[in-house]
């Protein structure tokens, strides 16, 4: 691990801290996600570092690991965002633009964007806030905020994840704040990840201008996974739980279920843990190369549905006796409770559950799902309201308690594509249609998405649904149309049926090449 510069936090921004403290949920105007629909669950999606580091990273890896991202069912679990990290993509040219590395990544960055979108995936790129980035291969957006934020709106990133390594002397509120405005003039709708590490305490401030940020050090190097050092992260991620909600998450750091030097049972504990603390799910382990038992836990359904709650909130602990920790006040969107109970010492425990700890008073009538055996029971608890529940070693028992015993599934939204390419090559005007289709995977029945009005017009896009299957249909035409390349971002909006709450927007891209080799125009 690297040692980081220490942050110098000047009166500005001291004085934009106060004015941004004020972190609050999805009707809060403090909140970014609010207008551009992104994130209002954590983000999902696999980064390279934690397993490769720097130097392997090219092209050819990055479409290996999204081929296996498909093939593996991680798709349709919900994991959507996939690119490098700081794998040596880019240099600056003379110009004082970004080129791309085109010896590691033949296609450009562009090119592996296309292909990313292609497959129904999410772009994530990667840069740094200073001069450099860590490792000083690439350089940093300092004094090139505004070039770069278009650059990557022009290889069409989702997602951009802003490092802060070389920063000396920086502010960090007023850098990432700018970096922020420099994103909205590029015009793109991006996640924007922070990656301070927690200096500067960006669970204070970065809301309004950010949709994540780090709360720790780096979880490992790069290679293999260190189990305490995770759940350090974990204890100290835990305490900032008021910070997180839709659309503004703490991020504890890229997921090690599946890497080197973790059991069974610390990769089950581990992703239990992330997705009790509603953190963003970046798979971090070579998905090419899965265990059985490695998939199974990545794609759980049931634990993802914790981590994609709608509601948003962050569980924490309740209660510890020794090496035993309880974690709950996690209330999902169908009225259900989780309660995650975590043994991390090396022999065999009995813990103690009380429907108290839930929210519920003694006397009720329950039903459990345990979420790793998907096995539903009738509850039973003594008169106090307690019950007991057995817990291995270093493992957990991850439960869901509700009066009804349905647990439905909140949306999770799966597309086949997010780039459509139109080319009219006729000589007359011309209509041409293409389709898109977005499937839902949780259980819930969703209502038609709605097309955000702006479109431009030689685009009209329309709604069908089918049962969980929507399909949008894309009709260009070309009249009024002069020869020459057309773009267009669509967004589509959503709510999630049960609770009512907003849902993440869908945004995809919308190509028209004219007249290539003949002409659209009509006049
Ligand atoms: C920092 C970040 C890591 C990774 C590396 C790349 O350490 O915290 O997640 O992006 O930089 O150098």
């Amino acid at each position: 691990m690297r040692s980081r510069p220490a942050v110098v936090i000047g009166m500005v921004a001291v004085l934009a801290v106060l004015a941004a403290a004020r972190v609050g949920q999805l009707s809060s105007p403090a909140v970014h996600a609010k207008d551009d629909g992104l994130a209002l669950t954590p983000p999902m999606g696999w980064y390279p570092w934690n397993i490769f580091g720097q130097e392997p990273q090219n092209e050819k890896l990055i479409r290996e690991i999204v081929d296996a991202l498909v093939a593996s069912g991680m798709k349709d679990a919900g994991y959507s965002y996939v690119g490098p990290d700081e794998g040596i993509c880019f240099s600056r040219g003379k110009n004082g633009l970004l080129t791309t590395n085109r010896e590691r990544y033949p296609s450009g960055l562009r090119g592996l964007g296309d292909f990313i979108h292609r497959k129904g995936l999410k772009y994530a790129l990667y840069t740094d806030a200073g001069t450099h980035t860590c490792s000083k291969a690439m350089p940093g957006t300092k004094g090139h905020e505004s070039e770069d934020m278009h650059r990557f709106a022009d290889w069409r990133a989702d997602y951009i994840k802003i490092d802060w390594c070389n920063t000396e002397g920086q502010d960090i509120v007023e850098t990432y704040t700018k970096l922020h405005e420099a994103q909205i003039a590029a015009g793109r709708p991006i996640v924007h990840s922070l990656c301070s590490w927690g200096e500067g305490e960006p669970w204070k401030w970065a809301a309004p201008i950010g949709h994540l940020w780090r709360t720790t050090e780096d979880i490992c190097g790069p290679g293999r996974a260190d189990w305490e050092h995770a759940v350090k992260i974990a204890l100290a991620n835990e305490k900032l739980y008021r910070s997180a909600g839709p659309g503004h998450w703490n991020d504890p750091d890229m997921l090690i279920a599946g890497m080197p030097g973790l059991t069974e049972a610390e990769n089950r504990s581990f992703f239990s843990l992330w997705c009790m603390m509603a953190a963003p799910l970046m798979a971090g382990n070579d998905l090419r190369d899965m265990s059985e038992s490695t998939v199974k836990i990545l794609t759980n359904p049931e634990a993802i549905a914790v981590d994609q709650d709608p509601l948003g909130l962050q569980g924490r602990i309740v209660r510890a006796e020794g090496e035993v920790s309880i974690w709950a006040s996690k209330p999902l969107f169908d009225g259900s409770r989780t309660v995650l109970v975590f043994n991390h010492g090396l022999t065999q425990a009995e813990a103690t559950l009380r429907l108290q700890d839930v929210g519920l008073i003694p006397g009720t009538e329950f039903y459990v799902r345990d979420l790793w055996r998907h096995e539903t029971s009738n509850g039973s608890a003594g008169p106090d309201g307690s019950f007991a529940v057995t817990v291995f070693p270093q493992d957990v028992r991850f439960l869901r308690i509700s009066r009804s015993s349905d647990f439905p599934l909140p949306p999770v939204i799966v597309a086949d594509t997010y780039l459509l390419s139109f080319e009219a090559t006729g000589k007359g005007p011309q209509s041409l249609t293409k389709t898109l289709t977005i499937t839902n995977k949780g259980t819930a029945e969703l209502s038609p998405w709605q097309v955000r009005p702006g479109l431009p017009p030689w685009l009209t896009v329309t709604v069908a649904k089918d049962g969980r299957t929507q399909t949008i249909t894309n009709r260009v035409s070309t009249t009024e149309l002069r020869k020459g390349i057309y773009h267009a971002v669509v967004r589509l909006d959503n709510v999630e049926p049960v609770s009512g709450r907003p849902m993440s927007a869908v945004y995809y891209d919308v190509d028209l090449d004219v007249g290539r080799t003949g002409t659209g125009v009509t006049r």
